[in-house]
C-alpha cells in the first residue's frame, strides 16, 4: 500500500501549510496565553476549511473526506489546539446535522457552520459519566411542541465560544441506551449556562467548559433523528470523529519527531552531533517508524471513509495507535532536547503537554480497546 494524494488533495495540503505557517505560527504564543483562536477559525472559514466536507447545496466545499484529514493533520502538526477545534466543529459539530438532520434542520444550521460564521461543539460527557456514554443522567421531557431539558455537561470541546451545540439527553431513562435522543441547541437558548473552564495542561487556547441545562425549552424541531436513536447517532459520529483526533496526534507526533531530528542535527556533545551518537540515533529510528505506522493507519481508515465504507475498527486503531505515538514521541523528543526540551523556550514542550490528551477524548485508550474488540469479535 501507498500513500498517494490527488493533485486537489496535494494543492488544499499546501494551501493548508501555508496558512499554518502565516497566520497560525505567529498566534501561537496568544493561543498558550489562553486566547482562543477565533479570528483563526473565521480565516479558515474564507478558506473554505470549516465546511470543508459539507456538500456545496449547504455552502461547504464539498471535498472528500481524506482532504479533511490532511487539514487536521497539517494544521496539528504547527498548532492541535486549531486541529482539535476544526475536528470537533466538523466531524461531531456539523455532521450529525447532515447524517441525521431533515432538511430544515440543515438548511438552517449546516451553512453557517459551513462558513465558520458559527462554530459547532458536541455534548455527550457528563461529570459521571464519560466512558460509560449511555449512562447519562441529562433528561429531556417532551411537552406540547417543545421539550424540557436539564442536566450538566462536562468537558466540552469548544463550549463557550460556540454557537451550536448536539446535546444528547435521555427521554426515556427506562430504555438506556435506546432512550437517548439528541438535540441541536442554540447558544442563545435561555437556560445555557456556561460555567467552569477547565485550566487544562495542554491545549491552552482550546476552550473546555462545563454546561448546564436549567428548564431549558427545546422546540420540538431542533430534535435530531428520532426519539431514542441519540446514541447511535453519537456512536456513529465518534466513529468518524476519531479519526480526526488520530490525525491531530499524527500531527503532533510528526512535529515532535522533525523537532528532535534538527536539534540532534545541530547540537554537538562529545565532539559530534547528538544525531551522530547511537543511542539518540536509535531514539529518532523509533520515532520516524511510529510516526509512519501512525501515518498509514490513519489514512487508512479515512481512505476507507472516503470510500463510504465501514471504519469503526480502523478508526479506533488509527486513533488508538496515533495518541500512543504522539505521546512516546513527545516524551522521547524533550529527552532529545535534554535541559532545552523543559522549557518554554522550545515547543517540544507544548507538544508533550498537547499529546496526552489524545489518549484521553472522544474515547479513552481503554475505550478504543473495547471498540477494537468488539469488532474483532462481532
Ligand atoms: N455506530 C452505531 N451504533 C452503535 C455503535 C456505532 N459505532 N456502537 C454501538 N452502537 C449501538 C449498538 O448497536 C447498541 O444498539 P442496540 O441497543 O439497538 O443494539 C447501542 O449502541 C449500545 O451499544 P453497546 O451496548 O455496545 O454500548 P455500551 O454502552 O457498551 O458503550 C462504548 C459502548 C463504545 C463503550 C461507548 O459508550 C463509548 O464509545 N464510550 C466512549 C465515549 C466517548 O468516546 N466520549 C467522547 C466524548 S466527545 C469528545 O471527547 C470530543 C472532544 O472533546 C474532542
Amino acid at each position: 500500500m501507498q500513500l498517494k494524494f490527488t493533485e486537489e488533495q496535494l494543492m488544499m495540503r499546501n494551501m493548508v501549510r501555508d496558512f499554518a505557517q502565516t497566520e497560525i505560527t505567529p498566534f501561537i504564543d496568544r493561543m498558550e496565553a489562553g486566547e482562543f483562536p477565533r479570528d483563526i477559525m473565521k480565516k479558515m472559514g474564507e478558506l473554505g476549511l470549516m465546511g470543508i466536507t459539507s456538500p456545496e447545496k449547504y455552502g461547504g466545499a464539498e471535498m472528500d473526506f481524506t482532504s479533511y484529514i490532511i487539514a487536521i493533520h497539517e494544521l496539528s502538526k504547527v498548532s492541535a489546539v486549531v486541529g482539535v477545534v476544526l475536528s470537533v466543529h466538523t466531524s461531531v459539530g456539523t455532521n450529525p446535522i447532515l447524517y441525521f438532520g431533515n432538511e430544515e434542520q440543515k438548511t438552517k444550521y449546516v451553512p453557517k457552520l459551513a462558513s465558520g460564521e458559527w462554530l459547532g461543539a458536541f455534548c455527550l460527557t457528563e461529570p459521571s459519566s464519560g466512558s460509560d456514554a449511555s449512562a447519562m443522567k441529562s433528561r429531556a421531557v417532551k411537552k406540547a411542541d417543545h421539550y424540557v431539558l436539564n442536566g450538566s455537561k462536562i468537558f466540552i470541546t469548544n463550549g463557550g465560544e460556540a454557537d451550536v451545540y448536539i446535546v444528547f439527553a435521555s427521554t426515556d431513562p427506562s430504555q438506556g441506551s435506546r432512550g437517548v435522543s439528541a438535540f441541536i441547541v442554540d447558544k442563545s437558548s435561555p437556560g445555557l449556562i456556561i460555567g467552569k473552564d477547565e485550566e487544562k495542561m495542554g491545549l491552552h487556547g482550546s476552550r473546555t467548559v462545563q454546561l448546564t441545562f436549567e428548564d431549558m425549552i427545546v422546540p420540538a424541531e431542533n430534535l435530531l433523528g428520532e426519539e431514542g436513536e441519540g446514541f447511535k447517532i453519537a456512536m456513529a459520529n465518534l466513529d468518524v470523529g476519531r479519526i480526526g483526533i488520530a490525525a491531530q496526534a499524527l500531527g503532533i507526533a510528526e512535529a515532535a519527531y522533525e523537532a528532535a531530528v534538527a536539534y540532534a542535527k545541530e547540537r554537538e556533545q562529545f565532539g559530534k552531533p547528538i544525531a551522530a551518537q547511537q543511542g539518540v540515533g536509535f531514539k529518532l529510528a523509533d520515532m520516524a517508524t511510529k510516526v509512519e505506522a501512525a501515518k498509514l493507519l490513519v489514512y487508512k481508515a479515512a481512505s476507507l471513509r472516503a470510500a463510504g465504507k465501514d471504519c469503526g475498527k480502523e478508526a479506533s486503531m488509527a486513533k488508538l495507535f496515533a495518541a500512543q505515538s504522539a505521546m512516546d514521541i513527545a516524551i522521547e523528543a524533550v529527552q532529545v532536547f535534554g535541559g532545552y526540551g523543559y522549557t518554554e523556550d522550545y515547543p517540544v514542550e507544548r507538544y508533550f503537554r498537547d499529546a496526552k490528551v489524545t489518549q484521553i477524548y472522544e474515547g479513552t485508550s481503554e475505550i478504543q480497546h473495547i471498540v477494537i474488540s468488539k469488532h474483532l469479535l462481532k
